[in-house]
């Protein structure tokens, strides 16, 4: 075994990513496969768990092509937060997984956070509940479909899925833990409270290890299918979002990270459990263990909309399907003014979290005219989407976070055009990562820590290099104040309205 090279896989939520890197952190070959998001009534948003391993067989194939030398001493794993995957007595699967943007326990949130008490639930979990939590979603199951839930004898997070599929172990990690907000963010262990308020059995949820720890090995028939050698070991991983920032050496807190993909995250390590008494924000476990260089937890800002609104406007309004339509969509986005000719994009797609935390908010156009094209349409899908992170922003400053720069990450860091949009809504330098997919970069991490090969706080600040400043333009932020109060404004107005 070449034990020079390292797999990270990251579940996202349209398509899984494969990094096969060595112990520099130098990128052998990379690998991705799409699946979609199935949408069988209008507030459901889910996936099947054979699609995501189907795409995770083709990309780590299509990565061995490319490498065939390089087998992997460890694998580690990144995955969308949130969702759940349930299994019956046989392991087989019961019903396809409830995803994160899922809508359809908002009554489920609400009973949850009055049972326990608002308060009480941020003091365990760190976080208020949301739509597509594995907690909420769980109770609308036990309610809507209590003849499936009697057979439920396992819950899954997505990576947690996957990597049982890969070793034959249940585990998962005090990151993705958390975001299923039945832990105990503190003691990093299943909330014996929230599991006795949700009737739900610990023998119905796997065992917490650290992220770095190996969970398992590969095994005969997983190896077979991905084309890999059996018996590598695999680390527990952690959420995407947590993986993310030690893929962007967010370690620490002097370090804030904007990540710009299907939604946008506005990431800020913390050394202690800091609570958003109001409910806005969520404080998670980070997939480091405490310690003198890395902070165990993370405050973040979660927007629902931001690339799933480009993709929405390519798909459903341009309906442009060829392979280069979002090159073509930012050339026609930056022929237009800032401002976007008046034209202002509410982002709430599927909701909205931080800042409103409200289920039922809903997108809006707002200022079309005849004469707006379809590169204004664009920018303001932008600048909407950058606008909700500077909301998200807001809150974090209230609690006290206070940074000179923003590093940005993900989709939005490689447009020169959504770095400027960044910088002068802001009004703060940016620096992209360069680092792409730095979430499948953080699981790499993991892997290499779990055996022995790389101790991750020195791995990062060699790693997670940093891209030239964009310099916000004092005028255009400015002018981007005025448009964030009508921003704000668009949606207290109309609040009530959305239905
Ligand atoms: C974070 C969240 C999303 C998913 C995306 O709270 O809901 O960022 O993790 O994959």
């Amino acid at each position: 075994m070449n034990k020079e090279y390292l797999l990270g896989i990251d579940l996202g939520t349209s398509s899984v990513k494969v990094l096969l890197v060595n112990t520099e952190g130098c990128v052998a070959a990379t690998g991705s496969a799409e699946y979609p998001i199935l949408k069988p009534q209008p507030l459901y948003a889910e996936q099947d768990p054979e699609a995501w391993w189907t795409a995770t067989v083709q990309a780590v194939r299509s990565v061995l092509a490319a490498a065939p030398a390089a087998q992997p001493a460890a694998i580690g794993l990144s995955g969308q937060m949130h969702g759940v995957v349930l299994l019956d007595q046989q392991n087989r699967l019961l019903a396809p997984a409830v995803i994160w943007p899922d809508q359809r326990s908002r009554a489920q949130v609400q009973e949850i956070t009055a049972g326990i008490g608002a308060e009480r639930l941020y003091d365990i979990t760190g976080s208020p509940l949301s739509t597509g939590f594995l907690a909420a979603s769980v109770r609308w199951f036990q309610q809507e479909a209590k003849e499936l839930w009697e057979q439920v004898a396992m819950l899954l997070l997505p990576k947690d899925y996957l990597r049982w599929r890969m070793t034959g172990v249940f585990a998962t990690d005090p990151s993705d833990g958390a975001g299923a907000l039945l832990l105990d963010e503190r003691q990093r262990t299943w909330s014996k409270e929230l599991l006795q308020f949700l009737q739900i059995d610990e023998r119905q949820l796997p065992p917490v290890l650290p992220s770095d720890q190996i969970a398992g090995h590969l095994t005969a028939d997983a190896a077979g299918a991905l084309g890999l050698a059996a018996g590598i070991p695999i680390v527990t991983g952690a959420a995407d979002t947590a993986c993310g920032a030690l893929g962007a050496g967010a370690l620490s807190a002097d370090r804030l990270l904007l990540s710009i993909s299907t939604g946008g995250q506005l990431i800020q390590p913390v050394d202690e459990v800091r609570i958003d008494r109001r409910g806005r924000i969520h404080t998670f476990c980070s997939a480091l263990t405490p310690g003198s260089q890395q902070a165990g937890w993370y405050q973040m800002g979660a927007t629902l909309n931001a690339g799933m609104a480009l993709r929405w406007l390519r798909d459903n309004v341009f309906a442009w399907r060829y392979p280069d339509a979002y090159d073509v969509m930012s050339m026609a986005a930056a022929n237009t003014p800032p401002g976007a000719q008046g034209l202002l994009f509410l982002p709430y797609l599927v909701g909205e979290r931080t800042p409103h935390m409200d289920p039922t908010a809903r997108g809006a156009f707002f200022g079309l005219t005849l004469s707006h094209s379809q590169g204004d349409l664009v920018r303001a899908v932008m600048e909407g989407a950058t606008f909700a992170c500077y909301d998200a922003y807001q809150v974090l400053a209230e609690l006290g976070v206070h940074s000179e720069r923003v590093i940005l990450a993900g989709g939005g860091a490689k447009s020169p055009l959504w770095r400027q949009i960044v910088a002068d809504i802001f009004g703060k330098p940016v620096q992209p990562l360069l680092t792409s997919e730095q979430s499948a970069m953080g699981a790499v991490l993991l892997a290499g820590s779990g055996v022995g090969l790389l101790d991750i706080p020195s791995a990062t600040r060699v790693w997670a290099q940093l891209g030239d400043e964009t310099q916000p333009d004092p005028a255009q932020h400015s002018f981007y104040q005025e448009r964030f109060g009508a921003f704000q404004s668009l949606y207290a107005r109309n609040q009530g309205h959305f239905v």
